[in-house]
């Protein structure tokens, strides 16, 4: 098994008006290709902090995060970015659609900003993927004349238009009836197990736990493994029964 992704000595310290607050603290990890991650905990605990870490949309304040031998936190911001945009999709938990760019076009963007496709297949690519969310007849609309979770979709559809080999997700199905989350979910476990993608997906619903090949908690910014999600739950049962 190859250790895609490293995490040593890993600190996030963010500073406010009322002092400096850790956000992370000394996280150590190794995830490997193939692994469909989950990270749970509660609001605040330091999810979306730990995605920006290994997606390296953030600076950490100590530590090396390497992701295929590259130490990422020591690329320049644009070599970073251009690094991104091959190796890594990114779900945002506030979506970040261009407003001024309909549906089709937010995607294709991706692809034409890298290079990875040709102009002509890339638009096609993004028609594909707005089908596979089940939205392709709202292809032609800006992002303002569709729902949250419509939205949320279409950046799914964005995060995966590189065809990137590791997929980060932050709560992509927060905005989502669970009928349309399963749905998303079953997309993620088919890129898992039939295209050999990695995914690492935050969310805050502790049910899912169990679902994930692995998952990690994270408790007041320290990284807790949950060693067997669905035995633990039925522990929990057990408990509750006795009382
Ligand atoms: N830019 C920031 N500046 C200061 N504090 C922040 C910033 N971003 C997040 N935090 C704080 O860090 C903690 C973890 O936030 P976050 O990673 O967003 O948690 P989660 O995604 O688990 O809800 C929270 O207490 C939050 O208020
Ligand atoms: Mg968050």
């Amino acid at each position: 098994m190859t250790n895609l992704i490293k995490i040593k000595n890993l600190n996030k310290t963010y500073s406010t008006a009322a002092g400096d607050f850790v956000a992370l603290k000394d996280i150590n990890l190794h995830i490997q290709a193939g692994e469909f991650l989950g990270v749970v905990g509660k609001s605040g605990a330091g999810k979306s902090t730990f995605l920006n870490m290994i997606n390296g949309v953030d600076q950490l304040t100590s530590g090396e995060v390497t992701v295929n031998d590259v130490s990422i936190h020591s690329l320049s911001e644009d070599a970073r970015a251009l690094w991104r945009s091959k190796n890594m999709g990114v779900v945002y938990q506030s979506f970040q659609l261009l407003p001024m760019l309909t549906l089709v076009e937010n995607i294709t963007l991706p692809m034409d900003l890298s290079d990875n496709f040709h102009p002509r297949k890339s638009r096609d690519r993004a028609l594909e993927l707005l089908k596979l969310m089940e939205l392709d007849e709202h292809a032609h609309k800006l992002p303002s004349f569709i729902s949250g979770g419509q939205q949320q979709r279409v950046a799914i559809a964005r995060a995966l238009a590189n065809d990137p080999p590791i997929l980060v997700a932050d709560e992509p199905t927060g905005s989502l009836d669970s009928i349309t989350a399963d749905h998303i979910f079953d997309v993620f476990e088919h890129l898992v197990t039939q295209q050999g993608k990695t995914i690492i997906m935050v969310t805050h619903d502790m049910a899912l736990a169990e679902k994930f090949s692995r998952s990690l908690n994270i408790v007041d910014g320290q990284l807790v493994e949950i060693a067997n999600a669905s035995e633990s739950i039925a522990m929990d049962h057990t408990i509750r029964m006795r009382k």
